[in-house]
């Protein structure tokens, strides 16, 4: 049986480095680089290494099996590589496919993400905010749950925080969101294009700002066509499938109907799809359907679903850089709050259509 020790004694001798504990100077010989730049490649930064003398670090790492000691590294560096990220409900696929895009580009940056769910409850938002402060992460990427009542702010937890998609109840260092306006009144516009005059809405929950906004922009996109929703055709329901299932009865208990329906979001509009399905209502001949984000599950809906698409892998990078510049930045330089609004664009699939009637 062969002894770890004795192998990796083998090792480092073969490698001309006395016997004992590898340490970063041992890599910098063997590299032919300085001990600075040995760390710079360790903690990711922060100066950057060229690549080649990048790769030559890490095989010397590999050669030697140096192993960087992580917790006195965070206690030298005060950094310990974990950030944490908040949202609201992870089995929405909007915000798993943020998740996976803003842990792709922190894997690429050397971070880790600890993952919490919100369930759209302050209380536990702040509980999950106070625990990831103990855990000692370098910054926390929120993604608020309530929305609303949000002057005046309440401060920070003593640690960076960068809001996603909504603006927070607290102060955040930045905010990275799409204009909720800007997206309905594509929406709003696809449809009047295609000949449609009668449109309703599935909206998500009115406490929420966004819902809000996303409602209130497609009310003002009708209103510049000269059109407005009868009341009945505004329909309030969760952001999930199963709102979307429940908007599907309420529409097909109007005396009414509109000919198209912009939901609040993906989830609603195949929840919709799927109780009109039920009923035998043929999507777009009777309704057509508009979502928002552009989940990967909308291109397989039954029919492919027409939506609005979030931009996930700009809002994780810019979200990330901002985190990344924050937990860098002394507390003394932090600037106050600034926000960052990106670009929606309309995919257009099978289910819209010109109205029937
Ligand atoms: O809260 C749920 C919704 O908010 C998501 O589906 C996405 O649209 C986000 O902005």
């Amino acid at each position: 049986m062969i002894d770890p020790a004795h192998a990796f004694g083998e090792r480092a001798g073969q490698a001309g480095i006395a016997v004992g504990r590898v340490t970063r100077n041992d890599v910098a010989i063997r590299a032919g680089v300085s001990a600075a730049t040995v760390s710079y490649v360790v903690n990711n930064g922060p100066r950057s290494v060229a690549p080649a003398t990048r790769e030559r670090v890490l095989q010397a790492i590999r050669d030697l099996g140096y192993t960087p000691d992580a917790v006195a590294r965070s206690l030298r560096t005060r950094h310990t590589g974990l950030l944490g990220l908040i949202v609201p409900d992870s089995t929405n696929l909007f915000f798993a496919e943020l998740a996976r895009q803003i842990e792709l580009a922190a894997e690429e940056r050397g971070y880790h993400i600890l993952l919490c769910n919100s369930g759209e409850d302050t209380a536990r938002e702040q509980a999950h905010l106070e625990a990831l402060r103990q855990q000692r992460v370098d910054g926390v990427l929120l993604i608020p749950s309530d929305t609303v009542a949000s002057n005046p702010k309440s401060t920070g937890y003593g640690i960076p925080i960068v809001a996603l998609d909504r603006s927070p109840l607290i102060s955040a260092q930045h905010i990275v969101r799409t204009a909720p306006e800007a997206g309905s009144a594509l929406a709003v516009d696809h449809l009047v294009a295609l000949g449609h005059r009668r449109i309703g809405f599935a909206h998500g929950p009115l406490r929420l700002s966004h819902a809000r906004q996303r409602l209130e922009g497609g009310i003002a996109a009708l209103q510049h066509y000269g059109l407005s929703p009868l009341p009945e055709w505004l329909i309030e329901c969760n952001f999930d499938f199963a709102g979307g299932w429940h908007a599907a009865q309420m529409l097909l208990a109007q005396s009414s109907y509109p000919t198209a329906i912009c939901c609040g979001n993906d989830a609603i509009a195949v929840g919709l799809l799927a109780g009109l399905h039920a009923a035998g209502i043929v999507v777009p001949e009777v309704f057509s359907i508009v979502g928002f984000d552009d989940i990967p599950l909308a291109r397989y809906a039954i029919p492919p679903l027409t939506t609005i698409a979030q931009p996930y892998a700009a809002m994780a990078q810019r979200a990330l850089n901002a985190l990344l510049v924050s937990a860098c930045t002394p507390s003394s330089e932090i600037t106050p709050e600034t926000e960052e609004v990106l670009p929606v664009t309309l995919v257009q699939r099978r289910s819209t259509a010109p109205p029937s009637v």
